[in-house]
């Protein structure tokens, strides 16, 4: 039997890893969060207090982290980083990190090989046109950029952050600027994904509009 891959890619903020969540356990398939392992880099680096443009610095500690999952948590050096990577500390420098072109060839790398076992949903920004361009389906999840900035910064004050909705707008803003434009696999539809609009939406449908069209329903 053919194994299922599935591909959601689309801005911060759209709800991509939530549907992910919700779509692996409704399927039983595995879910890896591509977003998170870029987080758990930028968190060392940060923790070790590089700066974001020493580039040879920033691949040594990539070549000599670990950076795994276990049961849907993401693994650093061993040490459950769940928590950590969605700091909004991360989120700032994230882009600057996933831009660099060595960065991602071996974060593609690692990708592919989690990917490759067994029937899988994956979400990050380049899954459908880089990563995964045979997935069986591919998803682009949007929503409107004061959406996806009301939805994250209500989950930050919710975690105890002192944000306001205003720099969280300008943050995710900014995401998307680096992450669209950057020259290697910039955010991008992939021609054969299916584009889903979530600024109207709640969570549950967007999870049964995707699960009805897997399932040619
Ligand atoms: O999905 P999430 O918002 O956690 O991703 C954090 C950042 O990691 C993105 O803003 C982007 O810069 C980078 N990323 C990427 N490619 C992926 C997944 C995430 O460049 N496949």
């Amino acid at each position: 039997k053919k194994r299922l891959v599935i591909a959601i890619d689309g801005p911060a903020g759209a709800g991509k890893s939530t549907i992910s969540k919700e779509i692996a356990k409704k399927l039983d398939i595995e879910y890896i969060d591509t977003g998170a392992m870029y987080r758990a880099l930028t968190l060392k680096v940060l923790e070790k207090g590089v700066n974001i443009d020493d580039i040879d610095k920033i691949l040594d500690i990539l070549e000599s982290s670990s950076i795994y999952f276990k049961n849907n948590h993401i693994y650093l050096d061993g040490i459950n980083v769940d928590k950590e990577i969605r700091e909004n500390r991360i989120s700032k420098y994230v882009s600057d990190i996933a831009k660099i072109k060595e960065v991602r060839s071996e974060m593609v790398k690692l990708q592919r090989q989690l990917s490759k076992e067994s029937n899988v949903i994956v979400d990050g920004r380049d899954i459908g046109t880089v990563v995964l361009p045979h997935a069986n389906f591919k998803f682009f999840i949007t929503a409107s950029p004061e959406v996806r900035a009301d939805r994250r910064y209500k989950e930050l004050l919710l975690k105890g952050e002192k944000v306001t909705y205003e720099q969280v707008l300008k943050e995710i803003k900014t995401r998307d600027k680096i992450d669209s434009t950057r020259e290697v696999a910039p955010l991008k539809k992939a021609k054969d994904a299916y584009e889903i609009d979530t600024t109207n939406m709640t969570i549950q449908e967007v999870v049964n509009k995707i699960i009805n069209i897997i399932e040619g329903r």
